[in-house]
């Protein structure tokens, strides 16, 4: 923590305890001058539960949410549903430019195919559940948000020298307390890498103790990726200040025109160059010339 600078600076750390990660949060309650926070930025929930359960009193001051995640947005409707969500939020995982970002240029450069419960089979991959892919794959990664995807049945049925990590939030989607109980070897390959020798002989490698793996494993997401999403932030907090009128308590999603203006930021970067409408085209197409260019109900 800096004292030169005027507000706080809040650091986290690998290996920090539960309580130092709390305190860490806490650090972000007050700015120097005494004042409390007046709107909330959260990845994940826990800043939003923290001041909801342990800071109410702060509760009346704070205009509006914006919330990153997977986990801390199933939180907020959550939290809306039974009635104790007490500020407007803006659900901003669900932005195009921040769930695709993070699908296609960040997880995609790990999965193939899929297990999944998404009954659509969508974009080509081959869908099937895991009791037959856990026979054939060779690399496992699970993304579900959900808990006990692999478990020790499927552990016991993969081919020799089998990878799985997790990439979703958490680390209740890999039973790595299953291997670590039942393996009847494992073996620190290097930081970060396990491999087990299961009681039929075949060997399991587990990447981060099945917890993020790119993460653990890597530097975490492209800075790319993060700059979407933080457009995204910012624009959502913008929004919330400056239109607080606008938003009810609830969870709403970014207004597709700044979620546009967040693409267009971004698509020099990706040399992307975009068509400019005439006025003829935007009126036979019944747009506006500057967009947003798709309803809001349009899913990409
Ligand atoms: N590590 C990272 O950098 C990173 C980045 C983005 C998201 N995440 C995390 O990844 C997870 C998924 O996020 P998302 O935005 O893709 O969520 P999502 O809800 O859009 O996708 C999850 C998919 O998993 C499927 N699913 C859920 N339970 C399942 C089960 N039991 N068996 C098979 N399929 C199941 C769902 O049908 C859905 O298609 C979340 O936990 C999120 O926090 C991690």
């Amino acid at each position: 923590m800096s004292d030169r600078l005027p507000y706080k600076v809040v650091f986290a750390w690998k290996g920090e305890t539960d309580e130092e990660y709390l305190w860490c949060i806490e650090q972000t309650l007050y700015f120097k001058d005494g004042q409390p926070l007046n709107m909330i930025l959260d990845d994940g929930g826990d800043l939003t539960n923290l001041v909801h359960t342990k800071y109410p009193q702060l509760l009346k001051g704070i205009r509006g949410i914006s919330e990153e995640t997977t986990t801390g947005v199933h939180n907020l409707y959550k939290m809306k549903a039974n009635g104790t969500l007490k500020v407007p939020a803006i659900n901003v995982n669900d932005s195009v430019t921040k769930l695709l970002g993070h699908r296609l240029l960040l997880s995609k450069e790990f999965v193939l195919d899929l297990s999944s419960l998404n009954p659509t089979g969508e974009s080509g991959y081959e869908v099937t559940t895991m009791e037959e892919a856990c026979k054939e794959g060779n690399i496992f990664v699970t993304t579900t948000g959900c808990t006990d995807i692999v478990q020790g049945r499927h552990f016991e049925q993969m081919k020799d020298d089998a990878i799985v990590c997790n990439i979703g939030h958490f680390d209740v989607e890999v039973d790595a307390k299953w291997l670590n109980d039942n393996a009847v070897e494992a073996v620190n390959v290097k930081p970060q890498v396990d491999r087990y020798t299961l009681r039929n002989g075949r060997h399991i490698i587990l990447l981060a103790e099945g917890r993020l793996v790119n993460l653990g494993c890597a530097m975490g997401h492209p800075s790319f990726v993060m700059s979407n999403s933080f457009t995204n932030q910012v624009l959502a907090q913008i929004e919330l200040w400056t239109h607080s009128d606008k938003y009810a308590v609830g969870v709403h999603f970014l207004p597709k025109k700044l979620d546009e203006a967040v693409a267009a930021a971004h698509l020099d970067k990706l040399s992307v160059k975009l068509t400019k409408l005439s006025d003829k085209q935007a009126k036979y197409l019944g747009l506006p010339r500057d967009g947003p260019f798709k309803p809001d109900h349009y899913r990409y």
